[in-house]
């Protein structure tokens, strides 16, 4: 099987870790290397826990793991920009106890490993450059390495097969009533990207939020056995659980955002609706900061030059189906926990 060579950029994170899992158990994907970003969590955090996820897969030998940017491109500049912005939205505390979409720390064993000493933007450009075959980037946390390494060497571009972008959302927001997190927390790089040409998909909130996985589904993937298995129905309840408490989900499902970014590339049917139109992120530090921008006026369908697609709706069962095919019992119960 001819396997396609993807880079992930997380900011790991509970569905980031699901991603990762999923992405490093599937043959179709060959893991050149993840780079880290801040998001979630700062980025030490973030890049502690993708080392302990890849310590669960018994791949932190395998795959190199490289620390990118601790803060935006230039967003945190602009102080008004962030004032609006009354909570984290990811945590909350409650009678000592606190509840987190995306635990600080994810509840594995710490990591023996240290990651890469390059720089997740310079490990971007010098990898790509040297490209023989053209690269997937899959892009599941704030652009902000991405849009760097962009920034660094345009030249890039050409060695780029498609950008696939957890983020952004049309007419929905998580963050803000109008943005999504990724998007928000670094729009500069989302921007440089969206202009960059690079053919981008989009898998935004209107596609994971049409996927959710819900407190049953983590039921069945415990009964799975597998090690993996029992962590991703452990991330599971623990989203649905914080954002019961935070009064802002619904205490039975909710979507695992970043692993159906992951899940598209695996098998794209895994996305039932998607268009091709224009995109653009409002980058004017209003209401509207973070806002993608969807030009969905007539013609853009059918125009080959609109390089960017938005998808809209995913398929609960197809996504939940491989997440079992992958993660599930292994025959030779190699990673039986
Ligand atoms: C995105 O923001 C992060 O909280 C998640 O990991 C996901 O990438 C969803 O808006
Ligand atoms: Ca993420």
């Amino acid at each position: 099987m001819k396997r396609r060579k993807v880079i992930l950029d997380v900011d790991t994170g509970s569905d980031d870790a699901v991603a990762i899992m999923l992405a490093a158990r599937s043959e179709e994907l060959e893991i050149l290397g993840i780079t880290v970003t801040w998001g979630n969590r700062p980025v030490e955090n973030c890049t502690e826990n993708t080392l302990r996820v890849l310590k669960l897969l018994g791949k932190e030998k395998e795959i190199p793991v490289y620390k990118g940017c601790p803060q935006p491109m230039v967003r945190y500049l602009t102080r008004q920009r962030n004032a609006a912005l009354k909570t984290d939205g990811i945590s909350i505390q409650k009678d000592g106890k606190e509840y987190s979409v995306h635990p600080a720390l994810l509840n594995l064993p710490p990591s023996e490993m240290e990651p890469q000493k390059t720089h997740a933007c310079a490990y971007l450009v010098e990898t790509l450059l040297n490209a023989e075959e053209k690269i997937t980037l899959i892009a599941v946390g704030p652009y902000t390495n991405v849009g760097m390494a962009l920034r660094m060497e345009p030249g890039i571009k050409e060695h780029i097969e498609e950008i696939v972008l957890m983020g952004g959302a049309v007419n929905m927001g998580n963050i803000t009533p109008c943005a999504e997190a990724n998007f928000y927390h670094d729009p500069e790089a989302a921007k440089i990207i969206l202009d960059s040409g690079i053919p981008c998909r989009i898998v935004g909130l209107n596609a994971t939020h049409s996927a959710e996985l819900n407190l049953d589904d983590a039921r069945i993937l415990r009964e799975q056995g597998t090690a993996e298995c029992q962590f991703v129905a452990e991330l599971i309840e623990t989203r649905i659980e914080a954002l019961k408490q935070m009064g802002t989900g619904n205490g039975y499902s909710d979507a695992i955002h970043d692993a159906l970014a992951v899940a598209s590339v695996i098998d794209p049917a895994v996305i039932e609706k998607e268009v091709r139109c224009r995109c653009d992120v409002d980058i004017n530090g209003g209401a509207a900061d973070g806002e993608l921008i969807t030009d969905k006026r007539l013609g853009y369908e059918a125009d080959d030059r609109v390089k960017t697609r938005v998808a809209l709706k995913g398929s609960k069962e197809k996504f939940f189906a491989l997440l079992l095919e992958r993660l599930g019992e292994k025959k030779n119960g190699s990673h039986v926990r």
